[in-house]
């Protein structure tokens, strides 16, 4: 990950005089999908305990990935960020986080060599703990229990013991958290993002995918082209790393806050749990607690806008969360669905246009294309998925703003979790490798047709 010398570019202080901040001012918001912690004596020891803790990343880190968003914002990088919907502790694992990365990086090098631009990496990992779900409780044969809200809060087996709101797991998700990240920043200082060695992100199981030829067609043809470069200009150091930020969704804001701190020579306040929080969409009241958190931190921030997002709360949110418009400072994460994204997106493009405002427009096009089958189990179609996010270039080109981005939910395992896609999965695949606890994720392949898909929609614009 990126070290301190890139970082120069720090934003001076806010010149607007703001409401005043503090890292518990949220605490005086009404806080949507908050568990409900049963001793308060033990939940101030753990967080006290946490607040300890060294913090998972660095302010400069998070300083030069907001540096890379503004890029982006301007056209001159592409923002790749993906994982899991929910982490799970088990998932702490060595495989699973290397598979993990070796789709990313493949997905990137797609992007890298279609888009001829930079792309950012960020990973839906390292801290993708904590879940909003539609209910406080679920009950089953009239047991009613609280509802799983991801490891960082409970446990998903349905028991009164596992379903308790326990504090101490904040200091084990912050544990594993660093787990990872000390995992992925090995891989990556050793070498594994080496350009000269694609041969080290291969999946075992890709062998013989029907997409698995015009992967290694684009490999070759990278090969030849640094092999051509470092001929003529030695050895080029930038082909030998790729930097990788981490996100999770800022939802358990105990935990936020405790990892939340001023570090020396900056000013102001960091989340250091994570380079780049985001509100979700059932956190974005204004008057909300997780709006009040996220303002006063200097990290780079994301917002997801469904369909329900009105063009007056989304021109308060610029306002509220970058009142000197600081360019990278705010991502929009639009989720629309295939079917409502061209009635919902024009107006909010418009409506950030009209407010004269920088954001960085991204697009997920997983989350509003959730389905439930007969049999009970969450899907997402590959085919909604694809026109979501084509047309989501499409409406950007047309109302002349740009897509800078793509937010995906995916894991490196040969996962069945999604319909459709290269392999045409069926209902009936599903149940051989459904291991999502939450939310359906494209696996290896599927994610790699979306990058490719990604290069022809963008290629196709630019002739
Ligand atoms: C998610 O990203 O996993 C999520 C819950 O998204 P959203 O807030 O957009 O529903
Ligand atoms: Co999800």
């Amino acid at each position: 990950m990126a070290g301190p010398e890139s970082s120069s570019r720090t934003p001076l202080r806010p010149v607007r005089e703001v409401r005043p901040w503090k890292a518990d001012s949220w605490q005086a918001h009404p806080a949507a999908q908050m568990p409900r912690y049963d001793d308060p004596a033990e939940l101030d020891a753990a967080l006290a305990k946490l607040a300890k803790l060294p913090p998972l990343v660095t302010s400069w880190e998070v300083l030069a990935l907001k540096q890379q968003l503004a890029d982006a914002q301007d056209g001159k990088r592409f923002l790749l960020q993906g994982g899991d919907c929910a982490e799970t502790f088990a998932d702490c694992d060595n495989e699973v986080i290397a598979n993990r990365l070796k789709v990313l990086l493949q997905m990137s090098l797609v992007l890298v060599h279609g888009l001829r631009m930079p792309v950012l990496r960020v990973g839906r990992f390292a801290g993708q703990y904590a879940k909003p779900r539609s209910a406080d409780t679920e009950t089953i044969d009239g047991v009613t229990l609280p509802v799983y809200r991801g490891d960082l809060v409970n446990g998903p087996a349905f028991t009164a013991a596992e379903r308790r709101a326990d504090p101490a797991r904040m200091l084990e998700g912050h544990a594993r958290s660093a787990m990872t990240m000390n995992f992925v920043r090995a891989l990556i200082d050793g070498g594994f993002a080496d350009l000269h060695h694609p041969e080290y992100w291969n999946l075992a199981w890709v062998e013989g995918s029907p997409l698995a030829a015009e992967y290694r067609q684009m490999v070759d043809g990278i090969s030849g082209a640094m092999h051509f470069m470092e001929t003529l200009a030695g050895p080029i150091a930038s082909f030998q790393r790729a930097d990788f930020y981490t996100s999770h969704e800022a939802l358990l804001l105990p935990y936020e806050q405790a990892m939340t701190r001023q570090v020396p020579r900056q000013w102001g306040w960091f989340d250091l749990s994570t380079h780049f929080p985001w509100i979700g969409m059932r956190t974005a009241a204004l008057d909300g607690a997780h709006v009040e958190m996220c303002r006063g931190i200097r990290n780079p921030i994301a917002v997801k806008v469904g369909p329900a997002m009105h063009a007056e709360q989304l021109r308060a949110l610029l306002d509220i969360l970058n009142p000197d418009d600081e360019p990278g400072r705010l991502t929009l994460v639009h989720r629309m669905g295939a079917g409502g994204i061209g009635q919902h997106l024009p107006r909010l493009i418009n409506a950030v246009k009209a407010a004269g405002r920088r954001v960085l427009w991204v697009c997920d096009p997983m989350h509003g294309n959730t389905e439930k089958l007969g049999t009970g189990v969450k899907t997402r179609r590959f085919a909604n998925i694809r026109s979501e996010l084509e047309q989501a270039f499409d409406i950007h080109a047309a109302e002349g703003s740009h897509l800078g981005g793509v937010h995906l939910e995916l894991t490196g395992e040969d996962v069945t979790e999604c319909l459709g896609g290269a392999r045409n999965l069926s209902e009936a695949d599903l149940g051989r490798a459904y291991k999502s606890t939450v939310d359906p994720r494209l696996n290896y392949e599927q994610s790699l047709e979306l990058a490719m898909l990604i290069v022809r929609k963008s290629v196709n614009r630019s002739v």
